[in-house]
């Protein structure tokens, strides 16, 4: 339990340290860090593995702590330890969180050459690997999520798969940017989408998939109102609108992994139209990161600029 008890009160440290910072703050409160609230899931599940804040739109005295378990047994049928998000109420007893339906489905069927065989593998696949929030809008990926591709003989590509909430648990969409007619180690087959997650100041999701293109990675942004209008369950090559991906680029960007780990702040000092920019980390190089810029080429299948935000070291 002392990592869990780590992690919650760093966590902890963290919103009393932005609540200071916050010019306009008007409540506040105090966490004790000798006397932590402890939350306490199944053994072997990683509870903790991540966490976030979450306080639904409509109830603004309340807040709650999301915890991730990656390998936690859920009640969809045939599938093992597919991975689930807690919800916990704060203050809360150890015992107190429960499991949030993103997902009661089992793998979706569907038929080849006359037999029905999966479209998908959900056992192992890290649901709750990542987890964010905001303003209500929760967001919570799979990076191990597998397919079998469009190709004949089917495969199992580590696309990796999100889902998203809205109105307080009511409502929940998948966003799987990878799944994509594009498989193999050198498309977007190995993608893990969602390794990493955040939402822009104006809640638009970003979402790391450092697997793409023979793991130069990749990293997509989506509307949460894009998501989910008109989804549906059976649309499992959907491009949605108004999406943005980074594109493959020349053979030496092999093995960067963009997409690791993202955050999303102003970087360049010129706030002036108001703009943030997903900051793209990667792992290969020391002090390595990109920019992904805003802008994007207009017209269909536009796509982020990136940039080189400081020049990357020779492999380490
Ligand atoms: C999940 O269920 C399987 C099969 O019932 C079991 O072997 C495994 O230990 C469980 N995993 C966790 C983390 O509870
Ligand atoms: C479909 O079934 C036929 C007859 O069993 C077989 O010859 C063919 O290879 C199969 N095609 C695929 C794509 O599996
Ligand atoms: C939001 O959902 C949580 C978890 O299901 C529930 O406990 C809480 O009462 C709900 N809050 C509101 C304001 O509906």
């Amino acid at each position: 339990m002392e990592r869990v008890r780590d992690r919650a009160s760093s966590a902890g440290m963290f919103v009393l340290a932005a609540l200071c910072l916050a010019p306009n703050g008007v409540w506040s409160f105090n966490l004790y860090a000798e006397h932590p609230t402890v939350y306490r899931g199944p053994d072997g599940s990683y509870f903790g593995y991540s966490v976030d804040f979450y306080q639904a739109s409509t109830d603004r005295n309340t807040v709650s702590v999301l915890v991730g378990a990656p390998r936690a047994n859920t009640s969809q049928p045939g599938i093992v330890e597919a991975g689930a998000v807690y919800y916990c109420p704060w203050p809360g007893l150890p015992e107190s969180c429960r499991q949030i339906p993103f997902d009661n489905s089992n793998n979706r069927m569907i038929k080849v050459n006359g037999t029905r065989e999966p479209l998908e593998f959900k056992s192992h696949q890290w649901f709750g690997a990542s987890v964010r929030t905001h303003k209500g809008n929760v967001v919570a990926c799979a990076p191990l999520y597998r397919w079998r591709t469009v190709k004949r003989d089917g495969e199992k590509d580590p696309v990796g798969t999100c889902y998203v909430a809205v109105q307080n648990f009511s409502a929940y969409a998948e966003y799987s940017p990878c799944r994509t007619s594009d498989p193999d180690p050198e498309g977007q087959g190995f993608c893990q989408a969602g390794f990493s997650v955040d939402f822009t100041k104006d809640g638009r999701l970003v979402v790391g998939g450092p697997g793409s293109f023979y793991w130069q990675g990749q990293v997509m942004t989506a509307g949460v109102a894009e998501i989910l209008n008109g989804y549906s369950l059976k649309a499992v090559l959907r491009r949605v609108a108004g999406e943005k991906q980074t594109v493959m680029a020349e053979d030496t960007n092999d093995d960067s992994y963009l997409g690791y780990s993202v955050a999303v702040g102003e970087f360049t000092g010129d706030s002036a139209q108001g703009e943030q920019r997903p900051c793209v980390c990667l792992t290969r190089a020391a002090a390595a990161w990109w920019e992904v810029s805003a802008r994007s080429r207009a017209g269909p299948g536009s796509h982020l600029d990136v940039k080189y935000g400081v020049q990357r070291d020779s492999d380490s």
